[in-house]
């Protein structure tokens, strides 16, 4: 699926990244992992729209200026001189913004890099907010800056105009306080949020757990953990749920790698079922990761594991693993994951020992048996049904 934004595309074919200009100057920025064939820009008009606001309105910038939702780390390179915090959940935001930082030649820790799990500063003096796909992430992270907020911290979020629905404005107002927005200008907006100290704020629901249903047999009524933003948190997901109904044994295989764990309940179900498994959780989300953790430690499971935030299968020795479980993504960062699925097939096919095996649960439409067929030269459907097929490949 592809929505990207014609926003979004470049118009350059330089490869190294497009070039923004800001009244903080030029910045070359790049997204990561850089793809020369899909070139997509690391920042849109919501980006230009809010750093447009800032200089004309003379926005001051001074104390602790927070940056939540950039995504590539375009907002943090403009405003370097400034100091900033970025608080992200992806890992590739998080690299995209190392190297649009070091291009850009900002001071090495100019800017301080938080996680979405990392404590927030105790004290934020401007906070801006590039709306996220998510609102269930915008909540949670709203309600963890909130008690940093005082009575005069600018807050200012933005966004394309088809990401700002009502409920991003009332989540504003519930827990900043009053909110209007701005007109719209090449299809992005502003929201501006006046913090009020009286504002008797809900409790952060986050993070949230609920029990896998009776039909997934020895898994009925175990929790699985989910933090904000993580995909499917508040139900099973159908794809996983038939994915979890055709799982391997996995005795004897050795390690195992849950690629793309979102809440770590396809893992977790191996581990309940092999004690003697040795389960490797990773995801680009740093949410992910510790909902995945949370799970697996919800279910008291007794074998091995390992929780890592990374890029697909990045620094997973080749040949070390025997069976890798993997429910690709179909939207990354606005645009088409097919280069996600791709990649984490590639990766798979790398870190697999002779004989290991690739399982891949899709949408049949997909098509991920073509996929699969051209990288491994095999695909067998182990399972299917109107919607979903399980496919297994194997290296050899
Ligand atoms: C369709 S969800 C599957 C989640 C979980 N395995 C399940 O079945 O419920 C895909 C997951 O891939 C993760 N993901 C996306 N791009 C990634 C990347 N480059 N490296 C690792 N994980 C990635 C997403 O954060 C998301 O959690």
């Amino acid at each position: 699926m592809n929505d990207r934004s014609t926003n979004d595309r470049s118009d350059s074919t330089n490869g190294s990244g497009d070039r923004m200009t800001t009244p903080w100057g030029e910045h070359v920025l790049s997204r990561h992992p850089e793809d020369p064939r899909d070139r997509l820009r690391a920042w849109d008009a919501s980006d230009e729209y809010l750093l447009g606001h800032l200089a004309e309105r003379k926005v001051p910038l001074d104390g602790t200026v927070v940056v939540v939702g950039d995504r590539w780390g375009a907002l943090v390179t403009a405003l370097a001189a400034h100091r900033p915090v970025q608080i992200t959940d992806s890992h590739l935001a998080r690299e995209a913004t190392r190297a649009n930082l070091a291009r850009a030649g900002a001071e090495p820790g100019s800017v301080r890099l938080l996680t979405t799990q990392d404590p927030p500063p105790d004290r934020v003096d401007v906070l801006l907010v590039r709306v996220p796909k998510s609102l269930a992430l915008l909540e949670d992270q709203l309600l963890r800056l909130a008690p940093a907020l005082h009575g005069g911290t600018v807050v200012v979020g933005t966004g394309m105009v088809k990401e700002i629905h009502t409920s991003t404005l009332r989540l504003f107002e519930r827990i900043v306080g009053p909110t209007r927005t701005s007109l719209a200008v090449k299809k992005a907006r502003l929201i501006f949020a006046e913090p009020d100290p009286a504002l008797r704020r809900p409790a952060n629901p986050w993070p949230l757990a609920y029990r896998l249903p009776d039909e997934i047999g020895p898994l009925a009524g175990r929790p699985v953990v989910n933090h904000a933003g993580v995909f499917c948190a508040d139900r099973l997901d159908v794809g996983t749920r038939f994915f979890l109904r055709h799982l391997p044994d996995t005795r004897g295989v050795g390690r195992v790698v849950d690629l793309g764990c979102g809440n770590g309940v396809v893992g977790t179900a191996v581990a309940l079922a092999d004690p003697d498994a040795e389960v490797l959780f990773t995801d680009e989300s740093f949410q992910a990761v510790a909902s995945a953790e949370a799970t697996y430690r919800a279910n008291e499971v007794a074998g091995r594991a390992e929780f890592r935030v990374g890029d697909g299968l990045a620094g997973v020795p080749d040949g070390s693993v025997g069976l890798v479980l993997n429910n690709p993504p179909f939207h990354s960062h606005q645009a088409t994951t097919d280069a996600t699925a791709w990649r984490m097939f590639t990766g798979a096919r790398r870190v697999l020992r002779p004989g290991g095996e690739l399982w891949v649960v899709g949408n049949r439409h997909l098509g991920y048996h073509v996929k699969l067929r051209r990288l491994f030269g095999n695909s067998r459907l182990v399972a299917g049904d109107r919607k979903f097929v399980v496919l297994k490949a194997v290296k050899e």
